[in-house]
């Protein structure tokens, strides 16, 4: 057994107060993201349809059985289909409705002969909305039915002729070529017959067919070409339907405080006929009522623009006021905000007087103001050049000399620039915020856009560091790497300018339900190559190696290509080249922290690759790294994924998106990387060289479905083996930073020659 001394046991202390503290980071960050639909974890898009909570794909997605929404894969896209039927559905909202497709009855003849379907639609829970939907038939020798079972038994329906089909109106349903008749409340099932008096003999070859069909009130306008074809045979109609959670009152449900569905902040309204309830946000507040924290505050001073004063927000409602000195309601369709207007016709000389010597006094304390102002700006300038000098202004500027004509882009911005372009790092300006700072938007007087960091470095002892690694960022030139474009000393803590990337995180594009369609596998093998080399690049053909310290999806951009770039280097190291390893306080992201670094503070480029590893799970699984819909053992991604890797079980994990016959080996061999770069001792791991040739080998593989032959295996073996002496004895860290270029070193594998 291990014994543990005090010191073992306060690092070991130390090292979980830290995960705890990054971890409460990582919640922190999570929840002001933007608002969920579905469960955390739980599919939430199938296809075009968005998918809330209280429906689910299944599992604790779905809150019962009725709430099954069934996604087929087979269709492009994707369809979502209630239950098991084969109903399908449109769209669902959260207020209590959604839209599903049905289809018509038809009856039709030629001289001779009958060709006729009755259309039969069957829900279990659920029941049709009858103000939103209308029955209706068309043609000319028609009588149509609708009927079912809604305790006791019902039908209804409507009859339609005409001698004619010119004697037809457009947009008409009244009884010529078209009829039509409301449905009874609450109905769950239906079935519609079509009938004819003289199997439409008078109207042929004019009017063929009957149609009959429920659908919403706007949704069928009645043509009179509509009756001369058979198209109606194929074609389906939305109609509205009404759901409700459980079938006992709000009274009842909330006793029941267990399953009782409705969340913070919302109401409890019972249905119309008193089976079930459903819930609704508060006014003022919007989202999902049936999932925790799921109605948020509306911010109504941004989305209404009806308050011409200052707008406070408030939960669930906002304050419209004028600012002090003003008068007036606030309002734009009020009086609005004017200053007071005092009535100056009747002025006695005494009140001039008084004006007067008030202006003087005015005049006096203006002068003693601007004076002030003078003092305090040359104190000001003062502070800038004590911040310029305590920043290293002066040794980047030597440094810079020395360098001239290195990269002719460097610039150092000064404060005034950066606040201009940032409108004075107004809120709005915010593109994001994380450990290491705030970055802001900010747009040049050139009108280039940029990316302003204010960083939170702000020690005096890491100046020289800091420098160093400004310098060593200029340097970085690698079109995977976001470039810095300059900074400021000038400010309490630096700045630093970088290019500004237009598309966003990948994390946004990989988890953001709202993320307009799912990056196709090609194209995250592509991100995931192009991080790799980026890294590979930082780690060994910088002149310094860097290690980046936080790789995770959020710190991978975009641009318009979605071509990779690696950002954030506010945690990242430098390791001076005699130095394999430094101590540092341990940093990162939860989820995509290497172990080996957390317990022993010791930082190696192998953080990075494990990192790296946690990335390519992400991006095969579509997982996030830490989830809580997960049982205990699997809730951290890494050990999870490689825990159904050993039981062979990787099918069950992939993302459903990146699955097809062709690619099942190519996901494998990424799979297998993965597991490598995470594995627990650094050593074991591949360097991330070694990483970015086997991804871009990978890429290069043909796609063909290689899948059944066993000789797939040995192939793949043959091409991964390339290097298989670097895996066991580790590469040693000494052999860092030299003769590698990932960048020159594009592989192209000799696939002809491996078969
Ligand atoms: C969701 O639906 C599935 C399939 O009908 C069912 O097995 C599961 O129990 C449902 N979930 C809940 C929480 O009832
Ligand atoms: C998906 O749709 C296809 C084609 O209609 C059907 O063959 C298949 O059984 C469906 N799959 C599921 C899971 O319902
Ligand atoms: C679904 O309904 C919501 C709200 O009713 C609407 O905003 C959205 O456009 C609809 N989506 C589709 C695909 O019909
Ligand atoms: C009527 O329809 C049937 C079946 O489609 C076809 O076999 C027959 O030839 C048609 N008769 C005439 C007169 O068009
Ligand atoms: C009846 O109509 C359907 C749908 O158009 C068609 O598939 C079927 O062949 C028709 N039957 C006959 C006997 O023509
Ligand atoms: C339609 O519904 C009625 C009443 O439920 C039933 O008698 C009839 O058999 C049904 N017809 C079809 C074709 O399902
Ligand atoms: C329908 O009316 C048009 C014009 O009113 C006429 O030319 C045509 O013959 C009529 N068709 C029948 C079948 O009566
Ligand atoms: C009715 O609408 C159809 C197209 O929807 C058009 O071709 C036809 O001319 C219209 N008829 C009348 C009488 O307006
Ligand atoms: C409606 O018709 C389409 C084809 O016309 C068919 O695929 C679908 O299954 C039908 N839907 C129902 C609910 O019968
Ligand atoms: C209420 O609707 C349910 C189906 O949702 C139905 O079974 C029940 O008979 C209806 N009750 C009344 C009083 O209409
Ligand atoms: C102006 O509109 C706001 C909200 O739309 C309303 O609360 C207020 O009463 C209105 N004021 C007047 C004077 O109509
Ligand atoms: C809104 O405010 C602006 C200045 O803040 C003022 O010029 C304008 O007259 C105000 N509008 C109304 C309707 O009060």
């Amino acid at each position: 057994m291990y014994n543990l001394g005090n010191t073992a046991m306060g690092l070991i202390r130390s090292v979980l107060l830290m995960q705890l503290m990054i971890f409460l980071n990582f919640i922190l960050t999570v929840k002001a993201s933007t608002p969920a639909v579905a469960k955390p974890g739980c599919q939430s898009r199938c296809g075009d349809v968005i998918i809330p909570y209280p429906f689910g794909t299944g599992g604790d997605c779905n809150i019962t059985e009725q709430f099954l929404i069934t996604c087929n894969t087979s269709y492009i896209p994707n369809k979502a289909f209630l239950g098991n039927s084969n109903l399908e559905v449109i769209n669902i909202s959260t207020d209590g409705q959604l839209r599903i497709f049905s289809n018509a009855s038809y009856d039709c003849y030629n001289t001779s002969y009958r060709n006729w379907s009755y259309y039969r639609l069957q829900l279990y829970k659920f029941s049709i909305n009858n103000n939103k939907n209308k029955f209706t038939a068309i043609g000319c020798d028609t009588y149509a039915r609708v009927e079912g079972y809604l305790g006791q038994r019902y039908a209804t329906g409507c009859l339609s002729l005409c001698n004619n089909i010119t004697d037809v109106s457009n947009g008409s349903c009244s009884g010529i070529g078209c009829c039509q008749t409301s449905i009874p409340k609450g109905v769950m099932s239906y079935n519609i017959t079509i009938e004819s008096y003289e199997n439409h003999v008078d109207v042929l070859p004019e009017n063929p067919c009957s149609f009959a069909f429920v659908a919403e009130n706007d949704n069928y306008i009645f043509s009179a070409s509509d009756l001369r074809g058979s198209n109606f045979k194929d074609k389906q109609f939305p109609v509205t339907v009404d759901w409700t959670i459980g079938t006992t009152s709000c009274k009842e449900a909330k006793m029941d405080t267990k399953n009782f569905a409705c969340q913070e902040n919302s109401n409890c309204v019972d249905s119309e006929n008193n089976s079930g309830y459903f819930c609704k946000c508060f006014k003022g507040y919007e989202g999902n009522p049936y999932l925790p924290n799921g109605c948020q505050d509306i911010n109504e001073c941004e989305t209404m623009s009806s308050c011409n004063g200052t707008c406070i927000n408030l939960p669930g409602t906002f304050n419209c006021s004028c600012p002090g000195g003003y008068e007036g309601d606030g309002w734009k369709n009020g009086t609005g905000c004017s200053l007071p207007n005092r009535d100056k016709s009747k002025r006695s000389p005494l009140i001039d007087i008084a004006l007067g010597s008030s202006i003087g006094f005015l005049g006096l304390l203006l002068g003693i103001v601007s004076l002030c102002w003078m003092l305090r700006q040359r104190q000001i300038s003062k502070l800038k050049d004590a911040y310029f000098l305590q920043n290293g202004g002066i040794l980047l500027r030597e440094e810079l000399s020395k360098r001239q004509g290195y990269r002719e882009d460097v610039k150092v911005f000064t404060a005034e620039e950066l606040e201009k372009a940032t409108n004075n790092y107004h809120e709005s300006r915010i593109l994001g915020q994380g450990g290491q700072g705030t970055v802001y938007k900010g747009i040049l007087a050139d009108n280039r856009i940029v990316a302003i960091k204010k960083s939170i470095i702000g020690d005096p002892s890491q100046v020289e560091q800091f420098i160093n690694e400004i310098m060593v960022l200029y340097q970085i030139n690698h079109k995977n790497v976001v470039k810095l474009l300059g900074c400021c000393l000038e400010t309490q803590v630096p700045l630093l300018v970088y290019e500004y990337i237009t598309n966003g995180t990948v994390f946004h594009h990989l988890h953001n339900d709202d993320a307009a369609f799912h990056l196709p596998w090609e194209t995250r093998l592509r991100i995931a190559t192009e991080t790799a080399e980026a890294l590979s690049y930082l780690h060994s053909a910088a002149s310094i190696p860097i290690i980046h310290r936080d790789i995770k999806l959020a710190n991978i951009l975009l641009d318009e290509n979605h071509t990779a770039k690696v950002s954030d280097f506010g945690a990242s190291r430098l390791i001076p080249s005699d130095q394999a390893q430094i101590t540092t306080i341990v940093q990162g992201t939860f989820g995509y922290l290497d172990p080996e670094y957390m317990l022993t503070s010791l930082l190696t480029e192998k953080s990075d690759v494990y990192s790296f590893g946690v990335v390519l799970m992400e991006m095969l699984t579509g997982q996030k790294v830490v989830c809580f819909k997960r049982s205990e053992e699997s809730r951290v991604l890494a050990m999870y994924f490689v825990s159904l890797m050993k039981e062979n079980r990787l099918l069950d994990i992939l993302d459903p998106w990146v699955l097809n016959d062709e690619n099942v080996e190519q996901l494998k061999e990424v799979a297998t990387l993965a597991c490598r770069c995470v594995r627990v001792k650094g050593e074991e791991r591949p360097t991330m060289k070694e990483v970015a040739h086997e991804l871009a080998g990978l890429q290069a593989m043909p796609k063909h479905p290689w899948s059944k032959s066993n000789l797939a295996g040995e192939e793949s073996e043959y091409l991964l083996g390339k290097f298989p002496s670097t895996y066991d004895d580790g590469v040693t860290s000494s052999s860092m930073g030299m003769g590698y270029d990932s960048i020159n070193n594009k592989i192209t594998f000799e696939l002809e020659g491996a078969r």
